[in-house]
């Protein structure tokens, strides 16, 4: 089977803030009579290759790339002890999901449940159906964590709507904002119609063209002026007006995300934490968990810079 290679220098941050998420979470509600799911919308192949630079200055055996591979999500989250009562796992590509397959087969003691198909359309169908707030026997209901690691701009908004209305799902979102900045370029003449819909879609809302884009008039020629919008706003600004558009619909808590970058130090994504929960006690063991992590992931950036 071919490699799963993604990610870059930062992916092992997002993956750690996700390993320790998910043991926190099992073992905070292990006593408590709900069955925790885990839901991995964008699931790979359950491993991760990254290609190591080569240092030919080290000599002959460091002169070539290397391949190594790590534990992608869904092994983390099938691995993860005390195990959840039941882990989803979805993927539209039929190579990974063979490999899926074949993963969960090696844990015959976990209730792993495969789903080959598209994220948007699985996510908002398990939000409906599954029983969120039903207790049953022993059960109080349904809790659990969803973590959406898109490539790109592959999550549309009402998934994000379907996942904060279970009131349920903790959701760790690696949001792209490089695809956000390449979809909104500087100059709004390069802004087509397939950037601004793909833009509308991931964010759920048409305001980011007035908040975003300034109008401004310069000279056309010695005698007329001309208007043009051009954006000003950084990333910074796009990051923060991002959580406010999540903070409309979770309403339990959104967090600071941490930002992920590229090899070449360029934002990459911003790896958000959010709420549905809107109990008090909910969002006080979710917050509280979730900042410590982001704090030491954010530390760690720094102690590496
Ligand atoms: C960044 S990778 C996920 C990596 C994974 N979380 C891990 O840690 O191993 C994104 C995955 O989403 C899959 N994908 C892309 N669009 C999808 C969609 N609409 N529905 C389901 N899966 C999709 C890709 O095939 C790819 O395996």
């Amino acid at each position: 089977m071919a490699a799963h290679i993604f990610g870059g220098p930062d992916t092992t941050k997002k993956l750690r803030c996700l390993q320790d998420y998910l043991q926190a979470f099992t073992i905070a509600l292990r006593n408590q009579r709900f069955a925790c799911i885990y839901i991995d919308a964008f699931a790979g192949s359950g491993s991760r290759t990254e290609v190591q630079p080569a240092f030919p200055l080290l000599g002959p055996e460091f002169a070539e790339p290397i391949e190594v591979t790590t534990p992608g999500s869904a092994r983390i989250a099938i691995e993860t002890e005390p195990a959840f009562d039941a882990i989803i796992l979805i993927e539209r590509d039929a190579n990974r999901f063979a490999e899926l397959k074949q993963l969960a087969a090696g844990y015959p003691d976990r209730r792993i449940i495969l789903r080959n198909g598209d994220a948007n359309e699985r996510v908002r169908r398990l939000c409906k159906r599954l029983k969120w707030r039903s207790s049953h026997g022993e059960w109080r209901g349904v809790r659990g964590v969803i973590f959406l690691d898109p490539y790109g701009m592959e999550v549309s908004w009402q998934t994000v709507e379907a996942i904060a209305q279970t009131r349920a799902l903790d959701c760790w979102y690696f949001f792209p904002l490089s695809g956000l900045y390449r979809n909104a370029p500087h100059d709004p003449t390069k802004l087509d119609a397939g950037k601004e819909a793909s833009l509308d879609r991931v964010l759920g809302a048409t305001d980011w063209r007035e908040r975003w884009y300034q109008h401004e008039t310069s000279p056309a020629d010695m005698f007329e002026t001309k208007e043009l919008a051009v954006r000003r706003t950084d990333v910074d600004a796009i990051e923060a007006y991002v959580k406010e558009r999540l903070e409309t619909v979770f309403k339990g808590a959104v967090l600071d995300p941490i930002r992920l970058h590229h090899r070449n130090g360029a934002p990459l994504a911003s790896l958000f934490f959010a709420v549905s929960n809107t109990s008090a006690t909910a969002v006080r063991l979710a917050t509280d968990i979730a900042s410590y992590i982001v704090n030491e992931g954010r530390s760690s950036q720094s102690r590496s810079r």
